[in-house]
């Protein structure tokens, strides 16, 4: 029993013949789920640090820098999608490639992107949320709105600076353990009204961020775009800020604005044309995307010197300090319906990774049983509801938020080399779709995603390890002693 075994390519075409989900996604929909995925916190909260502390105006340049790296991933992706274009995603693809104990890690690295990064996203939406109640004049108690770790903290800050803070013995953030249960609800009621949901939000958020990048144009000052790279400057504990090096760590913060659009190849099983529109959509949701990032990210340091941008909710704050205190109301209403959409694209791509393992034997078969009538996981989409939202309402999860970049960077790698291994093992399989000069973009997708990786905190670095090493420990306890591959 090799843990290198593979899936063989023809029992792909037999799953697929096989799937209980409704095929309905057209191409657009599924650009659309991409670009819902992808368009949320990010763009709206990390901006702000990333050229404070990081790269100054020259933030632009590191979205094009963490664009680059993902353009290399989304470009071996549809070439995957094309030709396999079932459910599992990259999981899926590598099984078929590289070998099984390979594929079940990238598997376990996506519930680092999808899961966890679907848990962290809930506590932005609910710190939006506050922010939006706030507005309102309407405040909740700190024990409703955080987890207890968080609670007491924020408690413990406050009443330093002398505000009175009553006592609580218990914390649960509500706001996030209830839109995951929301969000949970529409996935179990089928793929269309996901689909619709997602639509909507869409529309909601691009709208958002085109009114920022052209309203936001009319108050640029370029005198805050010079110096556009600072000079480098390094702190105490060696790291250094600014210059190419500063350059480089904004792009692995703001690489997280980026996950999502892979989410797309998650959906190949209920596509209507999978091989042709699944890497469309791909390429489709990362262009506009990159493009709609590097005009907001322009428009932000040229409003507000960098130096003086808040680091919370840089995007709401310059509109505010411009003036346009209404559109501080626009921008947290846009963040909130973009951080839903986030967390639906994300437990919608879990859940058919978790399809995709348990047809194969990987995972138990609760992970499999399709509802009769909704056709969608429904078990499974329950119970990735029911973690992401325990974890999300009780844990301070969004401080290791970046465990979620770390995986996918390493997934995107992965992916970059079993598209090529796969071009040279099979060259002759159809390929609806090839990705141009592929040694070249591989190798380049494979090194600067590392690169990004590499450059990611050291705490993050060792919570992967770990991450990793229970993966594989739960691989030789269940996975491969269940495999299909076992029985053939
Ligand atoms: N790309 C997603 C976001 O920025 C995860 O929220």
């Amino acid at each position: 029993m090799s843990v290198w075994r593979k899936k063989p390519l023809e029992a792909y075409e037999a799953d697929m013949k096989k799937s209980e989900l409704k095929r309905v996604l057209t191409r657009w929909g599924l650009t659309s789920l991409g670009i819902g995925a992808v368009i949320g916190g990010g763009i709206f909260v990390l901006t702000g640090i990333a050229a404070h502390d990081w790269a100054g105006p020259a933030l632009a340049l590191a979205f094009v820098l963490a664009g680059i790296a993902c353009t290399f991933a989304a470009l071996c992706y549809a070439e995957f999608a094309s030709i396999l274009p079932v459910e599992g995603s990259a999981y899926a693809y590598s099984y078929g490639t590289v070998g099984e104990i390979f594929a079940w890690f990238i598997g376990w690295n996506l519930i680092l992107e999808y899961m966890m990064g679907a848990t962290t996203v809930a506590v932005s939406w609910s710190g939006y949320f506050e922010k939006l109640l706030h507005l309102f004049h309407a405040d909740l108690p700190i024990w409703l709105m955080n987890d207890p770790i968080t609670a007491r903290e924020k408690a413990e800050k406050l009443r330093a600076a002398g505000e009175a803070v009553p006592d609580f013995a218990f914390a649960i953030n509500l706001p996030a353990l209830l839109i995951v249960w929301v969000v949970t609800y529409i996935l179990v009621k089928g793929i269309k009204e996901a689909a619709s949901t997602n639509n909507l939000i869409v529309i909601v958020k691009v709208a958002t961020v085109i009114f920022v990048i052209v309203v936001g144009a009319f108050y640029i000052d370029t005198a805050n775009w010079t110096p556009f790279i600072p000079a480098p400057v390094t702190d105490e504990t060696g790291q250094i800020h600014y210059g190419f090096n500063g350059i480089v760590t904004a792009a692995s913060i703001v690489f997280f604005a980026y996950i999502g659009f892979d989410a797309v190849s998650t959906q190949a099983g209920e596509a209507i044309n999978p091989k042709k529109d699944v890497p469309f959509a791909i390429i489709a949701s990362l262009i506009i995307c990159t493009l709609l990032y590097i005009l907001v990210s322009l428009v932000l340091t040229g409003m507000v010197k960098y130096t003086n941008l808040d680091l919370k909710a840089p995007v709401a704050q310059a509109f505010a300090d411009a003036g346009l205190t209404w559109a501080v109301y626009l921008i947290t209403i846009a963040a909130i319906a973009g951080l839903t959409s986030v967390m639906l694209v994300m437990m919608l791509g879990q859940t058919r990774i978790f399809l995709g393992m348990a047809k194969d034997g990987l995972l138990p078969k609760f992970f499999s049983a399709v509802h009769p009538t909704f056709k969608t996981p429904w078990k499974s989409t329950i119970l990735v509801g029911g973690i992401v939202s325990v974890v999300a309402a009780l844990t301070p999860i969004d401080k290791v938020s970046e465990l979620c970049s770390s995986g996918t960077l390493l997934a995107f790698a992965m992916i970059c080399g079993a598209v090529w291994l796969l071009r040279v093992r099979e060259p002759n399989l159809e390929r609806p779709y090839r990705t141009p000069a592929l040694p070249v973009v591989a190798t380049l997708g494979i090194l600067a995603n590392l690169y990004l990786m590499w450059n990611l905190r050291v705490d993050t670095k060792i919570a992967f390890v770990v991450w990793g090493s229970l993966g594989l420990i739960v691989y030789f306890l269940y996975g491969r002693r269940h495999s299909n591959l076992n029985k053939d």
